[in-house]
């Protein structure tokens, strides 16, 4: 008897062609397009599933491993892993995949595209132009902010923070830049000052997010360090959401602590259309397009496919969150 197929469940359908990989070397359930919790028929075959393949809006957590005795992978099709519990998962020895370094290039050039457009006011100029209320070129009609010699603080220097520096020097920006850990590299080869946090905040003219969310992110950004930026700063966030307080931001946009924000993630996500970050004039929203290029998702779905065959295979992921799985 040849011996099944083990089953993976997909949370998200797909475009054609992305899971190519996973024919003929596992069964497949695959979830709706749009969900931000697992489909039932996906649910009630999780007892069943060796792999679970999944996005960053699937929370996967103690209650969902309980039920999943037989899962032996969880491949997330992102580089962040705050949706998953990691100490859970390596507790049950299973190993967790994400996918670094291909959308490296595809967020900075977001947080890129945020921080210009934040900074020439472009979706108010737009939205004014669409609308049909220009009237005429006005000599002091839509003042935004020079790039050029003001001071980029850039918080989290991974791959991402290092690739938004190597776009702000075509920019002629100075760049500052915080992280747990100093890059002595990265200082030499891009001309990077390191500053304490405290200093980049109050120092910067842009400041733009590129930290993992974890215990110690979640709320960086909250009254007291918005207030420690200069009214003219405008804070760029890619990263994760809740690493900035929505409340405090509101605050700070309404009282002009900052002058404006330009965030592709928001806490919650996403936000009710009746959120006052949607209505302020000086806040810019894009609902988490950092990875979403055509090539960028495609490695993505390609990486998480990788990692998922290696796990269903008993073999080390490529790209493993939770190495410390493979220690015990
Ligand atoms: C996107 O936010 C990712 O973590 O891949």
């Amino acid at each position: 008897m040849p011996e099944e197929l083990p089953l993976v469940l997909i949370s998200h359908s797909l475009p054609a062609g992305w899971l190519e990989s996973l024919q003929g070397r596992c069964r497949t359930l695959v979830g709706p397009d749009i969900t931000t919790r697992l489909a039932p028929e996906l649910e009630a075959q999780l007892g069943q599933a060796a792999g679970l393949f999944c996005l960053l809006t699937i929370r996967v957590d103690e209650a969902l491993l309980e039920r999943a005795a037989r899962l032996r992978v969880v491949s997330n099709m992102a580089v962040g892993v705050d949706n998953i519990d990691l100490q859970a998962c390596t507790r049950r020895g299973i190993p967790v995949g994400n996918t670094p370094g291909v959308l490296t290039e595809g967020t900075a050039d977001l947080a890129m595209t945020l921080l210009l457009a934040a900074a020439r006011r472009l979706v108010e100029a737009s939205d004014v132009a669409r609308r049909g209320l220009w009237e005429s070129w006005a000599p002091a009609g839509w003042l935004g902010m020079d790039l050029n010699g003001a001071t980029l603080g850039i918080v989290g220097l991974g791959k991402i923070g290092r690739a938004v520096a190597q776009r702000a020097r075509g920019f002629d920006l100075r760049i500052v830049y915080h992280d747990p850990q100093r890059d002595a590299e990265a200082e030499a080869s891009l001309g990077l000052a390191y500053l304490p946090l405290t200093e980049l905040l109050q120092h910067s003219d842009f400041i733009s997010l590129h930290t993992p969310l974890t215990p110690e992110t979640r709320g960086l950004i909250n009254a007291r360090t918005l207030r420690q930026m200069k009214p003219n700063a405008i804070l760029v966030n890619t990263s994760r959401g809740p690493v900035v307080n929505t409340g405090d931001l509101v605050t700070a946009l309404r009282q002009g602590w900052i002058a404006a924000a330009a965030l592709d993630v928001t806490d919650p996500e996403p936000l009710p259309a009746d959120h006052p970050l949607n209505s302020l004039p000086n806040c810019l929203v894009t609902p988490h397009i950092g990875s979403a290029t055509h090539n960028t998702r495609r490695r993505m779905a390609e990486l998480a496919c990788e990692n998922l065959l290696a796990g269903l295979a008993g073999k080390r992921l490529p790209h493993c969150a939770n190495p410390q799985v493979y220690e015990t």
